[in-house]
């Protein structure tokens, strides 16, 4: 039995105590006061320290499939690295892949691969044209309209059908409408080919058919202010919808960017305005955002130059949150929610049953995201003083780039458990 001293912050409390977890089989023991000794505490962290359960990133790209084509861009060990480096301990991989998985046998395919990371990982399943509901109890990712990858609607209707064979089940939403992103194709820059409008009528039609077919719904990287409005009237009227949000959603605006950056930072929802960061960011303080999530979506520096879209982040997350914290005055327990508790809640509902299917799981105990007997051991240390210049050097994505290389935070991750194991 090992055993942690910290501040702890939870959703319900910040107190220093402690946590006691066996390292053979990487479950928590007990938490709470404990009363063990001083000199009996494995780890112990000063108060200049804020711990958490385990953080979680539910959207990222790790790019590794069974086709194997995109492993230079990054594979499941270096995301697993970058995850780690950021204070992440489990993440939930999209299926935009050359082979996506949309059916049981390759979902379970890209899952076996996933062996060699050192985080956990839980995986979506692709919504495109053609697809029915796996066996498998999974989430499911639908792209409403193109952005990267073959997987995507051109239509409502189109989405509309499709989405009638997944009754009840958990869906994610990249909003960006087709029909509207066609009208602005010729448009000079990228935000203006994808403006707001885009992901406004997007939100419109996924919380209708959210409604409709009684999905529990999610929609990804949120990115305007004005959407969290209708978001807001939906969950009024009993929709199931959550939303995420990105750290350079939340961190940048068009606004501040120079035309140089401007390219590098382009993704899909593009980088906004001020109005909608701030929006955003306020949002997020009142409990209306569930997830921080960075959509880590590697690309080479040469496909980023010709204008591929997609930025890395899960470097940077830890990192980023002390920003939130310490500059934004998020309080720990939001930062509890946001970051480990949504997140680990999210993933636990697919455990038990996949891990019939799916051995490894048979490992992950209750799963991610709480201190209680029975979870994963864990843990998220963030120094909240130790201001910090994050450079390309430090960072583990195989591509070696990210939006906030240069951007002083005002702490850093301080240590990483996983599995009951120290990774610093
Ligand atoms: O900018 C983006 N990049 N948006 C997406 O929807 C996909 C992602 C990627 O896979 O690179
Ligand atoms: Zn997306
Ligand atoms: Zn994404």
């Amino acid at each position: 039995m090992k055993s942690i001293s910290a501040v702890f912050a939870t959703s319900s409390q910040v107190k220093r105590q402690q946590l006691q977890f066996n390292e053979q089989t990487g479950l928590i023991h007990a938490f709470g006061d404990l009363s063990i000794p001083q000199d009996k505490i494995d780890f112990y962290f000063n108060d200049d320290c804020l711990a958490f359960a385990g953080m979680g990133d539910i959207h990222i790209h790790a790019r590794e499939d069974v086709s194997q084509k995109h492993l230079y861009k990054e594979d499941f060990q270096s995301a697993g690295l970058a995850a780690i480096n950021g204070g992440v301990t489990h993440v939930c991989d999209m299926p935009n892949n050359p082979i996506p998985p949309i059916d049981d046998e390759s979902y379970l395919a890209k899952l076996k691969l996933t062996e060699k990371s050192l985080v956990s990982f839980l995986l979506y399943a692709g919504i495109g044209p053609q697809t029915r509901p796996l066996k498998l109890k999974v989430p499911y990712k639908a792209y409403m309209g193109p952005s990267i990858g073959e997987l995507f609607f051109k239509n409502d209707q189109e989405l509309d059908e499709v989405l009638s064979h997944y009754r009840s089940q958990w869906v994610s939403f990249h909003c960006e409408d087709p029909v509207e992103l066609e009208k602005h194709k010729t448009e000079a820059t990228h935000h203006e080919r994808r403006p707001v409008e885009c992901e406004i009528l997007a939100t419109k039609t996924a919380l209708r058919l959210i409604e409709k077919y009684n999905l529990q719904g999610k929609l990804c990287h949120y990115s305007s202010g004005e959407g969290l409005k209708m978001i807001n009237q939906a969950r009024a009227r009993g929709v199931k919808v959550q939303c995420e949000v990105t750290p350079q959603h939340l961190y940048f605006s068009q606004d501040q960017l120079s035309d140089v950056e401007r390219g590098f930072f382009q993704m899909n929802p593009p980088i906004r305005f001020e109005y909608d960061r701030h929006t955003l960011l306020e949002a997020a303080k009142r409990g209306e955002i569930e997830f921080l999530a960075t959509d880590h979506a590697p690309h080479s520096k040469e496909e980023k130059e010709k204008g591929t879209s997609g930025l890395t982040g899960l470097d940077s997350y830890g990192a980023f949150v002390t920003w939130l914290l310490v500059d934004q005055k998020f309080t720990p327990e939001r930062i509890a929610l946001m970051c480990a508790e949504n997140p680990g809640a999210f993933v636990n509902q697919f455990l038990n049953e996949l891990s019939a299917h799916y051995p490894p799981f048979k490992k992950l105990g209750l799963g991610f995201g709480f201190l209680r007997s029975g979870f994963m051991a864990n843990v998220t240390v963030l120094n909240l003083k130790s201001p910090y210049k994050l450079e390309a050097k430090d960072l583990r994505t195989k591509v070696g780039h990210g939006p906030f290389v240069g951007v002083t935070f005002p702490g850093r991750v301080e240590q990483v458990f996983v599995q009951g194991i120290a990774q610093k």
